[in-house]
């Protein structure tokens, strides 16, 4: 299995402070059966300093040397939205997951700023494609689920936190978690591990609940395929359409006409 989103890079963020630590949580991560980290430091402009794409890969190598396991551990980042998004891009200020053309973009935990669709949409004409991290764990999609399936349907993909699944962050996150999984509204399962202890990487319990709430397939498809297509850049094997979730389709112009007119 594939963890897309891991703060295992030790002293670049919130994620472990010591090399020691960071490889405790490779090895964690290893025995829930991930063979493949994407390390994303978050780029968060004002509260960290974001490394450049050197600095992080000579971090990664000592990691790697030193955890031995899991088998893969790549580079990545996680992207603090901005307006300024695809000029960040251009500028390689976001490093892409795993080299590929998928970014993964977070917001605020309390807000979605104003006008969030026209960036992501111009990202997408540049060839990317956003990925919106635990959008699960925000206020502003949980209590109006019509602003996320809006950015789906535009061709947005979203990863949802395997702990949102088994409670760890609330009842609220957990029941929209599983309010969109049935609705095929996820796209990839990954753990947004900080550390061993409060925010470690955990896959297998949520890996069952997904399977119960959806069956196998579904569960392989997030926790496995998906996110391998995102690693080898290719389009996602489970990628479902949306439909327009308040259930109302548009009625034809001379209906509405109609009713305006009555006979
Ligand atoms: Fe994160």
């Amino acid at each position: 299995m594939i963890d897309l989103h891991h703060h295992c890079l030790p002293g670049v963020d919130d994620g472990p402070g010591s090399m020691a630590e960071a490889v405790d949580l490779c090895k964690m991560a290893a025995d829930e059966g991930i063979d493949t980290i994407v390390a994303t430091p978050h780029v968060l402009r004002g509260r960290w300093r974001s490394g450049t794409r050197a600095e992080y890969a000579s971090i990664l190598d000592e990691l790697r040397s030193k955890a031995g396991t899991p088998r893969r551990i790549l580079l990545g980042s996680e992207y603090f939205f901005g307006h300024d998004m695809d000029e960040m891009l251009r500028n390689e200020s976001i490093l892409p997951l795993a080299g590929s053309r998928y970014v993964l973009v977070e917001f605020a935990s309390h807000a979605i700023p104003p006008l969030v669709r026209e960036p992501l949409y111009r990202a997408q004409l540049e060839g990317w494609t956003p990925v919106i991290a635990h959008p699960e764990r925000n206020l502003v999609f949980r209590s109006n689920p019509e602003i996320l399936a809006s950015l789906l349907r535009i061709g947005v993909k979203t990863q949802v936190t395997t702990g949102s699944m088994t409670g760890d962050f609330g009842k609220e996150a957990e029941a929209a978690s599983i309010d969109w999984l049935q609705r095929g509204w996820i796209h990839v399962m990954a753990t947004d591990a900080h550390n061993t202890v409060k925010r470690p990487p955990r896959f297998q319990t949520a890996r069952r609940r997904v399977v119960e709430l959806a069956g196998e397939e579904i569960a392989e498809a997030l926790f496995s395929e998906n996110p391998k297509s995102i690693v080898e850049n290719r389009g996602l094997v489970y990628d479902p359409d949306i439909p327009d979730v308040t259930g109302t389709k548009s009625k034809p112009l001379f209906a509405r006409i109609r009713k305006l007119f009555p006979r």
